[in-house]
């Protein structure tokens, strides 16, 4: 197994060959997989021609898989494409037809074109995301990251110093509603319990590294003790701030590509194409995390 780093200034990116992850994989190389997520967040496959027990397969190597468990009105689970193991990420129905513009399902989707870290809205937040490129598009659809870490240590001081203690709220109805969605009017009433805000810290440590992050997302909504029009604007200097380009890797997929990614310590975005008449199959596994990050 080799890894090349993608950007050297910044530690950010690996590209890891001389592997092919449907084969039975000892501890030694998980271990060092592990380890290299930790110091470069993420990590590219290339030629891994995978199906879904594979994925499954290789995904458990690094923890638990996060159920997708939602049958919601927007998306019940007689049209749901995949199995519960998977998080679908492409733009198609339970027929393999690109959803119609006007669906739900894809208006609730297009919220994976904001900036986010996967499942940062649940008590216990995700740990790694894996996206496995079945079919890609031909123009866009890009998968862009943002690495945290490097965004942090060039905060100013003294805004490092502001965002030490804050916690933010995050949740499916604040990114959504940045899109004019309104999940009040999209789920039911019993529903929209789910999707109640969760706190979570601004600052996150990785414990292998001991570097800082800024743990950011458009789920955002509210920060303990700001104005909710302060919050906005603030979350919005952040996510400008931690998009420069020196902080950002653009991954163009080929097929059969796989990305592993830390989302304690990078944030990540879709990219724009066609949805209406290309198809795009990328399927997503998420790792969960092991805790809450603070008490509810
Ligand atoms: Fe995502």
């Amino acid at each position: 197994m080799k890894i090349e780093i993608i950007k050297e200034d910044i530690n950010f990116g690996g590209i890891v060959s001389e592997i092919n992850i449907t084969e039975d994989l000892n501890d030694t190389i998980i271990n060092e997989l592990d380890k290299k997520l930790n110091e470069l967040c993420l990590l590219v496959f290339k030629k891994q021609k995978i199906n879904d027990d594979q994925q499954i397969k290789f995904s458990k190597y690094f923890g638990k898989i996060e159920g997708a468990g939602n049958n919601t009105t927007i998306r019940s689970i007689k049209e749901r494409r995949l199995s519960d193991s998977f998080g679908d990420v492409s733009n198609l129905d339970v027929n393999n037809r690109p959803l119609r513009k006007t669906d739900n399902k894809r208006f609730f989707a297009l919220g994976n074109r904001l900036w986010h870290s996967d499942a940062s809205f649940k008590k216990i937040p995700a740990k790694y995301s894996l996206l496995s490129g079945r079919k890609v598009a031909k123009i866009g659809g890009e998968t862009q990251f943002a690495d945290m870490r490097a965004a942090y240590d060039d905060l100013p001081a003294q805004i490092k110093h502001k965002i030490k203690n804050l916690k933010s709220y995050h949740s499916l109805i604040y990114s959504r509603q940045k899109l004019g969605l309104n999940m009040y009017e999209m789920v039911s009433a019993e529903e929209i319990i789910n999707f109640k805000p969760v706190k979570q810290p601004l600052v996150r440590k990785n414990d292998f590294t001991k570097r800082k992050s800024i743990f950011l997302a458009s789920h955002i909504g509210e920060i303990e003790g700001m104005e909710k029009p302060d919050t906005i604007l603030f979350v919005n200097d952040l996510i400008e701030h931690s998009t420069k380009d020196k902080y950002l890797y653009t991954h163009n997929w080929d097929e059969n590509d796989l990305i592993i990614w830390d989302n304690r310590q990078s944030m990540h975005r879709g990219l724009y194409f066609d949805d209406q008449n290309e198809i795009r199959d990328v399927r997503r596994t998420t790792i969960s995390g092991t805790e809450m990050l603070i008490d509810q």
